[in-house]
């Protein structure tokens, strides 16, 4: 959460001063309320109008974290830490939830939003958006694992959507794959498959839309409405 004179000053880019003298003037409305107070907190989920203006038309927030290990995928769990209570305090808005699950172990980019059509419409597996990652494996990748990968490989009774694997050392113990389902541990299955051991995974790229390499692991930052778009581009 941010102070409202902060939040206002960032987004009209004035002065601390000026968004103080905007709110004590009763300019300033959240959520259809005149707040008087500049330390009153808010978020980017919250609608603020400035004399009559709406400042944040953005009722829906779009996080990157770069995901550490240990975390896991929800918004609460009885037992765990989880990836919304490691956002940053002024992020941390209601309803917040990840679009998608890394397990507890693996890394990278994870999108959590408050939006569950947008989640609904990344997750499916009928809008085809590509989950892209990186694995480090325990033996290098044969050319029969890559034509099992990309022929839509049979896993257990499922068969499953093609994928694309590419190695990315001379070992050929980095490989490189892209999904668009997300079956519950679906990479290290398909390489367990062909006795393959995954031994560390990070999800570099969603749809079109790169991990930040700015972002620590930890760390999270708000996705723009252009970045926005990528992440559908197939
Ligand atoms: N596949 C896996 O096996 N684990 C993940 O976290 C993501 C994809």
């Amino acid at each position: 959460m941010t102070r409202l004179d902060k939040l206002i000053a960032d987004k009209l880019n004035t002065t601390r001063s000026e968004a103080k003298l905007l709110i004590k003037k009763g300019e300033v409305f959240v959520n259809s309320n005149a707040i008087f107070s500049p330390d009153f907190k808010c978020s980017e989920a919250d609608e603020i109008t400035v004399s009559g203006k709406k400042l944040s038309a953005d009722k829906f927030v779009y996080i990157m974290m770069n995901k550490p290990k240990g975390f896991v995928c929800a918004s609460e769990d009885r037992d765990e830490k989880t990836v919304v209570e490691l956002l940053p305090d002024d992020m941390k808005i209601k309803n917040l939830f990840p679009a998608g699950r890394l397990d507890k172990d693996t890394t990278g980019f994870v999108l959590i939003t408050n939006d569950g059509e947008f989640a609904h419409s990344i997750l499916c597996p009928k809008k085809h958006v590509e989950k892209t990652y990186l694995a480090l494996l325990d033996k290098p990748v044969e050319c029969s694992v890559i034509k099992d990968f990309e022929s839509g490989m049979e896993l257990g009774k499922e068969k499953l959507m093609p994928a694309k694997l590419s190695t990315e050392n001379e070992e050929k113990t980095l490989a490189k794959i892209v999904i668009r389902q997300g079956i519950y541990h679906q990479i290290k299955r398909m390489f367990k498959k062909h006795g393959l051991e995954v031994l560390e995974l990070k999800r570099i790229k969603i749809g079109n839309l790169p991990l930040d390499k700015n972002l620590k692991e930890g760390e999270s930052r708000y996705i723009t409405q252009d970045e926005l778009k990528l992440i559908k581009e197939v």
